[in-house]
């Protein structure tokens, strides 16, 4: 395996040898160790999952870590548009940045939110694809503009963990929250339950639609795997039945980088909140979220603090579906070791 960009470029074979490993893993069964090898992770946006499994699980595997924050007191501001006159705030390019890091670690970690400035440039994606053209090792997507791919394997595994069945209802639901988000983790989450072949259920208020792209890759994957898509704004119906709860808030696409037009619109979906009431109508479901989750606003305490609630064995598998991944990236990168290039650029000059 060649790092990880997106959960949906994975075949169901890798990702059920993925999951088992890591309950194999959460079950106390010992990683292999890559020792002399050398893991990167270069962080643009906070983080306290992501960060404290991906240390951890570099330190089970026997990998020296490199770690390394962007913004301000980190390293230079990044460009990444091809021929731009870097007269501005980014003081190097990734045709630079990612090679050089690239000579430094074997694997290269990377996370990159949205702007939510323009959706035209969160849609390319350009940090994540820029490391993934340039740096010339496997990259792996700690949570990009577009995809949170780990946090999706991590949910598989807890869906498993919880043995809720394959075909059982998965809700995604929009929750109101007072800033824009990204659509990473929906659409990372929305891909993964489709994929497991579960009757799926995007449940959001109107103008808060996922990527028509994300959506439509959703669809294919979920008939491919005997799954199913549906989409309302009907919330008594999508409950009734589900088997889990995955609540999420993210910006809409309709007003995506305005500010002030989002913020109208959602002013009057105070009410998208998981009580234990949602919960009440549901069959025994379960909850998830990725966290952080903003108690009282996204998820009320009664429903984080009672039965229903697994986010915490959710980030937990952060580290054991990291350990596995690593491990098979590692592995496949024995199998195929990186030739360094012994040429040197000429400077003379051709007739
Ligand atoms: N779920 C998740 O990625 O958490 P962090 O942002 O804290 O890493």
């Amino acid at each position: 395996m060649n790092g990880l960009y997106h959960l949906g470029e994975r075949s169901a074979r890798e990702i059920d040898a993925l999951v088992a490993r890591a309950l194999e893993l959460r079950s106390g069964a010992a990683p292999r160790r890559f020792d002399g090898k050398a893991l990167g992770l270069l962080f643009f946006n906070p983080s306290l999952r992501t960060q404290a499994s991906f240390q951890r699980a570099a330190g089970k595997l026997g990998l020296d870590l490199v770690q390394l924050q962007g913004g301000a007191g980190g390293v230079w501001g990044i460009e990444c548009e091809d021929g731009a006159v870097m007269d501005g705030a980014n003081a190097e390019h990734v045709r630079e940045a990612a090679p050089v890091l690239g000579r430094f670690v074997d694997v290269l970690c990377i996370r990159a939110f949205a702007g939510i400035k323009s959706l035209e440039s969160d849609l390319r994606d350009p940090l994540l694809n820029g490391f993934r053209r340039f740096a010339g090792v496997p990259v792996v997507n700690m949570e990009s503009a577009l995809w949170h791919p780990c946090q999706a394997l991590a949910d598989w595994t807890t869906l498993e963990q919880y043995e809720i069945p394959q075909r059982a209802k998965f809700v995604l639901t929009w929750a109101w929250h007072p800033k824009p988000l990204p659509q990473a983790v929906p659409n990372s989450t929305l891909t993964m339950a489709a994929q497991r072949g579960m009757e799926v259920v995007l449940l959001r208020p109107r103008g808060y639609d996922l990527h028509p792209t994300v959506i439509e890759n959703a669809r294919s994957l979920a008939a491919r795997s005997g799954g199913s898509l549906t989409i309302t704004d009907d919330r008594a119906s999508a409950l009734a039945g589900a088997s889990a709860v995955y609540a999420k808030s993210w910006a809409s696409l309709d007003t995506w980088g305005d500010l002030e037009a989002e913020s109208r619109q959602r002013a009057p979906l105070r009410d998208w909140c998981v009580s234990a009431e949602w919960m009440r109508q549901t069959a025994h479901a379960r909850f998830l979220h990725c966290l952080p989750v903003r108690r009282n606003v996204v998820v009320r305490d009664e429903v984080l603090d009672g039965p229903w609630s697994v986010v915490v064995d959710q980030a937990e598998n952060r580290l054991h579906a990291q350990t596995a991944l690593l491990e098979t990236v590692f592995t496949a990168l024995e199998r195929t070791p990186r030739v360094r290039s012994q040429a040197r650029p000429s400077l003379e000059i051709q007739p």
